[in-house]
């Protein structure tokens, strides 16, 4: 599974950046009925005395118009598995189970001897922990060692939406732009949602081989399934396709879809390894991004891990489908990775680059996932970061396309992203026990993801790149050799790399790598290094402890095993990327030479990469005045480093605004994509804080205004063909916050090209899109509003129309932002962009929140409803109050309070806006040493030179 945007609080929102996050949600958003109703934990594991070695599944899907006796968007399925018996008189056979209904049940011996079940309750379904328990006749017991077959008849949902996995339906546009409902049906069952396909054993530690069979509509085309059609056989008004056998897999990785016309949009024509998009049939041509980065990319793949692709099973295909519903970002389904199709669909002009970046991004993850994941499987989903952390760390460093500087982008998008995630103190281990199917739908986040890559990439540069190939080689082979396709453990990654290292004599210092990995795997966070210099003798003292964002949590007696890679200003090096030494104790010193130089240690944040550095004060001052001389004095990663450090370190008040300030004044020079990533976000975290309180906000935007003016003028207004993917994305995020931030000339500039498109249809390139359709709507009218919903009902393209769902929320317009709000209701939003929408609307305009919440209170069941997920209602509920004022904060507590009944998850409701008010006392609190860091002195008394009134006016006119 990928999903994308690393530092989200809640998986669901996809398309946000952290930098746009108002706040944080302290709120646990993952209620668990589960733990409601106090169940036992461990109640949700499968027994392990029966081992499932091969499954027939045969599944005919009804759709509107079912035939006489079925219901319509449901399924008939038959299943026999083939299950070997491992223990001694068992009486009973448990499996997972979460369809419509179980028709009836056979049990037979290999030979085809009946065994008898009990007569009045051959089997139950013990509903609350999604078992099915088939129970043999009085005195009746399973032969151990003997395989039988149990065949089970039922019944499934279509479910609506893709959003409760399992099959559901979908439809989509035909090329005239307009819904037709022409029907597809597909299925998605990670991480625990085979049951809902097929009685099964839904548990990843369990592996068969699979006979998939669908009966389709006679009018339907193909359907298409991990492997290819072996028969196809007319049924009347029904067709029945069979498929070759799977290989050996968890029941997570089935993947089917039936539709009236889905087609294979491109293909390298290659038998020996094909490779296909395929998706909706109008959508032509936008499959061939999808299929230059694939292939070169599975060829680079089974070159590192020495293992091919196309022998995984007899016959195998490397398919790629965009389904235009889609929950997660993709799934890697071996044989047929289903994209949500923003993630897969290019198409030229209307694509921006970012969305362009992550079809090849997480085409590389979803690949990689067939080697980590897919042959080689977590036995349980605690450790789903052997799956994740592996897959997030080759989607950056196994794409093939060194001009898209994805080695560097890693540090922005999964270093400091893992850094963000793992420093609150409710932060959990990579290796974190997870049992009902809420917590381990939980346990997909951002810590399984991003720490588990970072891990790897320190692994890396720990051991040198030959021994940690050789290592996953080890890990790899003797899983397939030894254990044949086995599930693993951490322990099992242990032993291969103790094995590479050992073979390879790597020098490990005074560390053992079992000891190494198992404290990473093991603990929750990471340190800070407290790095002390004695300039006059040399000695630096360094001591490490754990790092938490707030300033008031309770420290720890952790201590992480640190490689440390450094270098000074006296002779930089910016290669030393390999450690010099391993930290193992609390504290520490090393030596070098006396002198008034600067020391960074972690360079490029890549020789230890999972901890923060924390300075002297004199240490700081000599960064701060190298950077001011010139900000090439530091490597730019280093610089990303330290400013993603120094807002951190402000935050959790290890350092004052002061020293941080000083630091950051080099922003003002800096023009790099690495530095602005994590300036804008910090800054704009400040901000957030500042919202309220109005002469604040125009003080402390002033000083942004000036911070940005270089790298404004740097990128300039426009694209420029050819340039570096890094710039255009550089361009992308900084005009988007300047102009959000009312940058006269960002504004004036967006509104020049909005009239130029309305007036004269003048494009705006994709990459611009973003700031100037949603100053546009801002500023504009609720005809310029009006124009723009038509243009994204007229949008063929899934990146483009979530472009302009979100500049669709800028506008103020109260006219616009209620048809807004009835348009999230309707079909013209898909269930996956619903929670989005809500919060482009919050974040388009500081007025819409109070719209929003009107609406919410008006209509509590429809948005319960449009949303699908329990957890994503609650999402909605804490998002608006991080946008409202304290009046708006006011109603909202008091319609909860009164509505306890009709809102259950009211608490939710209320800690959120106690986090928003926290979060405006924290701007309260902080405004005066902000401002005067920044050199503004008192907020409240500064009279403002002229030019700064001038901006200041357009930054209030905007909000
Ligand atoms: C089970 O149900 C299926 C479908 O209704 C039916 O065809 C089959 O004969 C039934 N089998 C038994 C043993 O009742
Ligand atoms: C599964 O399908 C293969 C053909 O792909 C066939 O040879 C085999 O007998 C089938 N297995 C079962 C148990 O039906
Ligand atoms: C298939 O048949 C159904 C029922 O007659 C009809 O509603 C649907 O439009 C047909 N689909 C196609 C692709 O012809
Ligand atoms: C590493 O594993 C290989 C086989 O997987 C074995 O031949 C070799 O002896 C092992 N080396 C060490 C040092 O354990
Ligand atoms: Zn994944």
């Amino acid at each position: 599974m990928s999903f994308l945007t690393k530092l989200v609080l809640v998986p669901a929102l996809l398309a946000l950046v952290s930098a746009e996050f108002p706040f944080e949600l302290e709120v646990d958003l993952d209620f668990d009925p589960a733990v409601a109703r106090n169940d036992d934990p461990a109640s949700y594991r499968l027994p392990e005395d029966l081992d499932p070695i091969h499954c027939n599944i045969e599944v005919t899907p009804y759709f509107e118009t079912a035939p006489e006796g079925k219901e319509p968007f449901t399924f008939d399925g038959e299943t026999t598995l083939y299950i070997r018996v491992l223990s001694e008189g068992l009486t009973a056979m448990i499996l997972q189970d979460n369809v419509k209904d179980i028709v009836n049940v056979t049990l037979v011996t290999e030979n085809f001897d009946i065994v008898p079940l009990n007569d009045s309750t051959p089997f139950d379904r013990i509903r609350q922990y999604f078992f099915l328990r088939i129970n043999l006749a009085d005195g009746v017991t399973l032969a151990n060692g003997q395989v039988y077959l149990l065949n089970i008849h039922y019944i499934g949902n279509i479910n609506e939406t893709p959003l409760t996995r399992g099959m559901f339906r979908g439809n989509y546009k035909d090329s005239s732009g307009k819904f037709t409902f022409s029907w597809y049906a597909g299925t998605h069952l990670q991480p625990t949602h085979g049951r809902q396909l097929f009685p099964s054993f839904d548990e990843p530690g369990f592996k068969s081989t699979y006979n998939i069979t669908v009966n389709r509509p006679a009018n339907f085309t193909q359907t298409y399934s991990n492997m290819d059609i072996a028969e196809t056989i007319p049924m009347g008004d029904l067709v029945k396709e069979v498929f070759y056998t799977t290989p050996r897999m968890s029941a997570y990785l089935i993947s089917i879809l039936v539709s009236e016309d889905f087609t294979v949009i491109a293909e390298n024509n290659d038998a020996d390894r094909p490779y296909r998009i395929i998706a909706r049939p109008n959508a032509p041509n936008q499959g061939e991004y999808a299929l230059k980065v694939g292939p070169p990319l599975t060829k680079w793949f089974e070159d590192y891990f020495s293992i091919p692709y196309y022998t995984m099973g007899p016959g195998m295909k490397n398919d790629q489908i965009a389904s235009p519903d889609w929950a997660s970002g993709a799934t890697e389904n071996w044989g047929l990775v289903s994209y949500r199709e923003v993630r897969l669909l290019y198409e030229e002009g209307e694509t921006n680059a970012l969305d362009k970046m992550y079809i090849g991004t997480i085409t590389a993850h979803e690949l990689a996932h067939k080697w980590f994941g897919n042959l080689i499987t977590a036995r349980w989903w605690d450790n789903v970061w052997i799956n994740e952390g592996f897959a997030s760390y080759f989607e950056y460093f196994g794409m093939v396309y060194p001009e898209l500087e994805l080695e560097s982008q890693f540090n922005i998008m999964y270093v400091q992203s893992a850094l963000s995630a793992d420093s609150s103190a409710a932060t959990r281990a990579l290796r974190h026990t997870v049992n009902s199917p809420t917590e381990v739908t939980g346990h997909f986040s951002g810590i399984s993801y991003s720490k588990g890559a970072t891990l790897l990439l320190m692994l890396k540069h720990f051991l040198s790149e030959d021994t940690f190939k050789k290592a996953l080689n080890r890990f790899l082979v003797d899983r397939l050799e030894v254990w044949s396709y086995e599930h693993a453990f951490p322990e099992d990654l242990y032993v291969a790399f103790k094995n590479a290292t050992t073979e390879d004599g790597t020098q490990l210092y005074s560390a053992d790598i079992e000891e190494f990995l198992k404290y990473w795997v093991d603990e929750p966070g990471y340190p800070v290094l407290d790095v002390t210099v004695n300039t006059d003798t040399g000695l630096v003292q360094l001591s490490q402890e754990r790092f938490f964002i707030s300033a008031t949590a309770t420290q720890t007696q952790q201590v992480w095993p640190l490689p440390l890679t450094y270098t000074t200003g006296k002779n930089p090096d910016w290669n030393a990327l390999t450690p010099t030494t391993v930290m193992l104790g609390k504290s520490d010193e090393i030596q070098i030479d006396a002198g008034d130089a600067w020391v960074i240690f972690n360079v490029q944040q890549k020789g230890n990469g999972m901890y923060r550095v924390n300075y002297d004060e004199n240490n700081w001052k000599r960064i701060a005045n190298a950077l001011k001389a010139d900000i090439n004095n530091i490597h730019f990663l280093n610089r990303a480093q330290v400013i993603d450090d120094v807002f951190a370190l402000m935050r959790s008040q290890r350092i004052t605004f002061e020293q941080g300030f000083e630091v950051l004044d080099f922003l003002r020079d800096d023009t790099s994509y690495y530095s602005w990533y994590p300036a804008t976000s910090g800054l704009n975290w400040i901000r957030n804080r500042f919202l309220h309180l109005p002469s604040v906000l125009a003080e402390y935007d002033a000083v942004l205004f000036e911070f940005l003016q270089a790298v404004i003028e740097d990128l300039g207004y426009d694209v420029v063909e050819d340039e570096p993917l890094t710039r255009t994305l550089n361009r992308l995020f900084v005009l988007s916050f300047a102009c959000n931030i009312g940058h006269s000339g960002c504004v004036q500039d967006a509104l020049q090209k909005f009239t130029a498109l309305r007036t004269s249809q003048t494009p705006v390139n994709p990459n611009l899109r973003r700031h100037v359709f949603c100053v546009g709507l801002r500023e504009g009218t609720y005809d310029d509003w009006n124009w723009l919903y038509n243009r994204r009902l007229d949008s063929n393209n899934q990146g483009d129309e979530v472009a302009m769902l979100r500049a669709l929320g800028c506008s103020s317009d109260e006219q616009a932002v209620k048809e807004y709000l009835e348009m999230i209701l309707s079909d013209d939003v898909k269930a996956q962009d619903t929670v989005n929408a809500f919060t482009f609307l919050y974040m388009g305009d500081k007025g819409n929140a109070k719209i929003a919440l009107q609406f919410l209170k008006e209509r509590t069941e429809e948005i319960r409803k449009a949303v699908v997920l329990p957890a994503w209602f609650q999402n909605v509920l804490s998002g608006i109050a991080g946008y409202l004022d304290e009046e708006g904060l006011e109603d909202m507590e008091q319609w909860l309070n009164s509505n306890q009944e009709s809102v259950p998850e009211f608490n939710v409701g209320l800690s959120a806006i106690a986090s928003a008010r926290s979060s405006m006392k924290w701007g309260d609190d902080n405004a005066d040493a902000v401002l005067k860091a920044m050199g503004r002195g008192s907020g409240h008394v500064i009279v403002p030179t002229l030019s700064l009134l001038f901006t200041t006016l357009i930054a209030l006119m905007l909000r």
